[in-house]
C-alpha cells in the first residue's frame, strides 16, 4: 500500500479464519480507520465530495419521489432465507421496514421511539422501467398485532416501546412459516427526552405466517414474542455500563462450513463502564516505529474511549431458534467508532464479507469518515478480518467533504456537501445490489427508499458500478427477489 504523507501504515490483517467458538476478536484499529482520511482529497472546493468516486454513492437528486402512504420508512429488509436469498411469495415482492406514522404529533427525528415494523408489497416480475417511479410499493400496515411486542416488557416501567431492526426469514420452502428476529426496545424518559432509566434492548424472536391472494398480502401469528438476548456485560456492554449502549439489529445466517447451525450477527458495544474502560495498543494497531503512530495515553485522554463499537456473534442452542448463546464479538472498533449497525454476513465462496453501516458523527476523536456502508473480509465467520479498501473499512459513503464540519441530518452545515446525509442503512442483496433509505438531501427530509445501487466486492476491495441505472443510481426502492416461493395451500 502506498503511504500517504502524514498518515500511518494500516495494521497487518491476514483474513485468516479462526474457530467461531474461539476467543478471538478482530480489531478495526485506529491505524486502519485513519486510512479513510488518507483517501480524502484535502484540496476539493468546499462542499464537494472529497472521497474517491469508486467508494461514493452518487448524489440523489433533491426531487426524489416518495414511497407514499402515511408512514415514514427507514431501515428496510426483504423476505429472505438464512443464505441471503430473497423470495417472492405467491407472486408478490415483500419488504419489511421500520415505520412511524406521519402527522401524529412528532417529527421525523423523533421517529425512533415510535418505530413499528411495517410491510409493503408489490407484484413480482414487473420490469423496473414499468413500475411507478418510487417502486410501486403498497403499504400493508404493521406486521405484528397491536401490543404484541410490548409483552416482552410486561410489568416493567416504560414510557415508550418500539420495534427496531432485524430480519425476517422464510422457514419453509413451499410453505408460509416466517420467523422475525428484531430488537424490542423500551424507553423510560422524562418530558424533555432524558433517561429516567436507561433504555432496554432485547433481541427477540416471533413466528408468524404470510398469506397472499390476488389483491393483497397479509400476516397471521406473530403473537408470541420470545426474548432471546440482552447484553451480558462480559462481551457486550449493558445499559447499566452505558446508558447510550447499542445492542440491536439481529441478522441470522447459515455457514456452509458449519452445517446444521444457525448464527446471528448483531450490533453491540464492547463491555465495560463508559468512560472508564481504556483502549490498549491492539486497539490502536500501529506498526513498530511508525512516525505517525499515536500513544495509548494520548488516545485515551482524547475522548476516544467513549467509542466502543463491536459486531457481536451468537449461536442458536435449540433447533427452533428459541434459545441462543453469546460468542465473543467478531470485530471491535474500540476508540474508533461507536456504532457498527445492521451487520450482515455475506458469504461468497471462501470469502466472508461482514458488512455494516456507520455514521461520521460516531467516529472517535481523531478519526473521520463519511456516513455509509463499511465492511470487512475474512476466510471464515471469525477471522482476522481485513477492513475493505486499503484496510480503511469504507465500502460506500455518501458524497462528503471530510475537510469541512459534519453538521447533522436535521441541521446541515452550509459548507458541507448537501448529500452528506442523503442515505443510510444500506443492505447488501443478491446481484451485488444495495438498498438504503433517504434521510436528508439538501434540507429536504426523506423517510423513503433510496435508489438501489450496485457495489462489486472483489477480494478485500469494493467498487460502485457507475454504469448501473442512471449514472450509478438504479430504481428507487428496487428490492427484487432472486427466488420464487409458492405455497399451493395458500393459493
Ligand atoms: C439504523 C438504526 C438501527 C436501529 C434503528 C433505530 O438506522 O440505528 O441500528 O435498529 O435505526 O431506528
Amino acid at each position: 500500500l502506498p503511504l500517504e504523507p502524514g498518515y500511518p501504515q494500516p495494521t497487518i490483517h491476514t483474513g485468516a479464519a479462526h474457530d467461531p467458538y474461539e476467543s478471538y476478536t478482530a480489531k478495526w484499529t485506529r491505524a486502519d480507520a485513519r486510512q479513510i482520511k488518507a483517501m480524502s482529497d484535502p484540496n476539493v472546493p468546499t462542499g464537494a465530495n472529497s472521497m474517491p468516486s469508486a467508494l461514493t454513492m452518487p448524489a440523489i437528486p433533491v426531487s426524489f419521489p416518495t414511497i407514499g402512504g402515511t408512514v415514514w420508512v427507514w431501515d428496510t429488509w426483504p423476505l429472505t432465507d438464512a443464505d441471503g436469498n430473497q423470495y417472492s411469495y405467491n407472486g408478490w415482492d415483500v419488504i419489511f421496514c421500520l415505520t412511524a406514522q406521519q402527522n401524529a404529533g412528532y417529527g421525523f427525528d423523533d421517529r425512533h421511539v415510535h418505530a413499528r415494523i411495517g410491510f409493503f408489497y408489490r407484484r413480482t416480475g414487473i420490469p423496473e422501467s414499468r413500475r411507478p417511479v418510487a417502486g410501486g410499493w403498497i403499504y400493508g400496515g404493521n406486521v405484528f398485532p397491536d401490543g404484541a411486542s410490548a409483552q416482552v416488557y410486561t410489568g416493567q416501567p416504560y414510557t415508550q416501546q418500539a420495534e427496531w431492526s432485524g430480519s425476517t426469514r422464510l422457514m419453509q420452502l413451499g410453505g408460509n412459516q416466517l420467523t422475525t428476529f428484531y430488537t424490542d426496545l423500551a424507553f423510560n424518559r422524562d418530558a424533555s427526552g432524558g433517561n429516567i432509566s436507561a433504555p432496554q434492548a432485547t433481541i427477540t424472536k416471533t413466528d408468524g405466517q404470510i398469506h397472499a391472494d390476488f389483491h393483497h398480502v397479509w400476516f397471521t401469528g406473530f403473537t408470541t414474542h420470545t426474548a432471546l438476548l440482552q447484553p451480558d456485560g462480559v462481551y457486550y456492554q449493558t445499559r447499566l455500563q452505558n446508558e447510550f449502549f447499542s445492542f440491536r439489529d439481529p441478522f441470522t445466517f447459515h455457514d456452509p462450513a458449519h452445517p446444521g447451525q444457525t448464527f446471528m450477527v448483531f450490533e453491540g458495544n464492547s463491555a465495560g463502564v463508559r468512560g472508564e474502560t481504556p483502549c490498549d495498543a491492539s486497539d490502536l494497531g500501529y506498526r513498530a516505529n511508525d512516525p505517525y503512530a499515536e500513544t495509548v495515553d494520548a488516545v485515551n485522554t482524547s475522548g476516544a474511549i467513549y467509542q466502543r463499537a463491536n459486531i457481536g456473534l451468537a449461536v442458536a442452542t435449540k433447533p427452533d431458534l428459541s434459545a441462543w448463546k453469546f460468542l465473543p464479538p467478531l470485530v471491535s472498533g474500540n476508540c474508533v467508532n461507536d456504532q457498527t449497525e445492521r451487520p450482515e454476513m455475506h458469504i461468497v465462496g471462501n470469502r466472508y464479507y461482514l458488512l455494516t453501516i456507520s455514521h461520521r458523527t460516531t467516529f472517535a476523536a481523531g478519526i473521520d469518515g463519511p456516513d455509509g456502508a463499511y465492511g470487512f473480509m475474512g476466510y471464515g465467520i471469525r477471522s482476522d478480518y481485513v477492513p475493505l479498501n486499503r484496510n480503511s473499512g469504507l465500502m460506500l459513503g455518501n458524497p462528503t467533504d471530510l475537510n469541512t464540519a459534519a453538521g447533522a441530518d436535521y441541521a446541515p452545515d452550509p459548507s458541507q456537501n448537501p448529500n452528506a446525509f442523503q442515505s443510510y442503512s444500506h443492505y447488501y442483496m443478491p446481484g451485488s445490489l444495495v438498498e438504503s433509505f433517504i434521510d436528508t438531501v439538501q434540507t429536504r427530509r426523506g423517510g423513503t427508499l433510496a435508489p438501489t445501487v450496485q457495489v462489486f466486492l472483489r477480494g478485500a476491495g469494493s467498487s460502485i458500478n457507475l454504469g448501473y441505472g442512471a449514472g450509478g443510481l438504479g430504481g428507487y426502492g428496487d428490492i427484487s427477489p432472486n427466488r420464487i416461493n409458492i405455497d399451493f395451500w395458500d393459493l
